[in-house]
């Protein structure tokens, strides 16, 4: 599909009010997106695990203006004004209007929160933008008659790259892939798919739990990483790597081969995490302990052959991935090694996930 396939042609029986509420859940990359062209175009493709726990709940109410004019809408994020966050909308509003083109017609109470604590160093950006997107996209799904499901969902995901590239994986679940790659068919640079190919049960049921080591705001924020990957030295490199590991991972995941995962998987962060250091200006999201949980988790691997390995966002918080039938015995490894290395000892458990889901408001 292309841009135009998103245009609407025409709305019947515009509301005059209502409201819609979706909870769209966050997302891990295994293969990371790191890179970019206008506008959010990824210079490679990734994939991603939909997560279940850590969510972004977004109810928009609406109600028709008497005469069209600029964009108008109230920001409340856990029920007080954020004024903050209004212009992260109104970019979004600006990107996808063409393809809502109601928007300015309405004013819009848009309310938000997330299921994980604030500044939880959890980018909200992919849950909160996937579940703003699916509000304005049942809105429309009103207007216009005969919208089938995988329509909806394309649309929705197409909506939500414009708001954040990453956004685009968590509208379903639970393996999502974005960006053009020429093996994957029906891959595009303009919204994920579900991943097409085998997938061995043990990659459904895979488990995630995010190690808090750094709550705090980030001191280099993932639009500006992507920016520094144009006249990056290895860039280049780095985006053949992706579009190799893309290639590597489809064995892995047919033939449930958690070794060849768990390599993989390392590797894709550690390699994000050095872009960001061979940038210009450089910089550094890691902390001492995120290096120290990751020694451990190394050592632990190689005493017990227990498939867990770590991945890392643009962050200091590590992402322990492993399959559910050793859970106990890494839940207790969490406890006894690695929690003392989380600010105030806090994780969040978390799950591969089926993707969003409405609640009737
Ligand atoms: O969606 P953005 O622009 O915040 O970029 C996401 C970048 C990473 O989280 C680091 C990688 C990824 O693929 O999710």
């Amino acid at each position: 599909m292309t841009e135009k396939d998103f245009l609407p042609e025409s709305y019947e029986n515009l509301p005059t009010k209502g409201k819609f509420t979706w909870k769209a859940p966050s997302n891990i990359a295994l293969v990371k997106y790191w890179g970019k062209k206008p506008v959010q175009i990824p210079a490679n493709p990734s994939i991603s695990f939909t997560l279940d726990a850590c969510a972004t709940t977004t109810s928009v109410t609406f109600e028709k203006k008497g005469k069209a004019g600029d964009f108008s809408f109230d920001l409340l994020f856990d029920g007080k004004p954020k004024e903050d966050f209004k212009p992260k909308i109104h970019t979004f509003f600006e990107r996808v209007q063409a393809y809502l083109p109601f928007l300015k017609g309405y004013h819009f109470i848009i309310e938000t929160s997330n299921s994980f604590p604030h500044s939880s160093g959890i980018a909200s950006s992919a849950s909160g933008m996937a579940a703003l997107s699916l509000c304005l996209l049942d809105m429309e799904r009103g207007m216009v008659p005969d919208v089938n499901q995988e329509y909806f969902n394309t649309k929705a995901s197409f909506l939500a790259r414009l708001g954040s590239g990453s956004a685009c994986r968590s509208i379903e679940g639970p393996l999502i892939e974005f960006g053009v790659h020429d093996h994957i068919p029906g891959s595009s640079n303009l919204y994920g798919i579900q991943y097409p190919f085998k997938v061995d049960g043990i990659f459904k049921t895979f488990q995630d739990t995010i190690l808090l080591v750094h709550k705090g705001e980030k001191q280099v924020s993932s639009t500006v990483g992507h920016q520094l990957m144009h006249g990056h030295p290895y860039a280049g490199n780095r985006f053949q790597q992706a579009l190799q590991n893309m290639d590597a991972l489809k064995p892995i995941f047919a033939n449930g081969d958690l070794d060849g995962f768990i390599k993989l998987v390392e590797s894709e962060a550690l390699t994000l995490h050095a872009m960001m250091m061979t940038s210009m200006p450089y910089f550094m999201l890691m902390k001492p302990d995120t290096l120290a949980i990751i020694h451990k988790i190394w050592s632990f691997r190689e005493a017990t052959q227990v498939p867990v390995c770590f991945t890392l966002d643009a962050g200091a918080n590590v992402h322990l991935l492993y399959p559910d039938h050793v859970k106990q015995t890494v839940h207790q490894f969490i406890d006894e090694e690695l929690a003392m290395h989380c600010e105030n000892g806090h994780y969040i458990h978390d799950r591969v996930g089926l993707g969003a889901k409405k609640i009737n408001s």
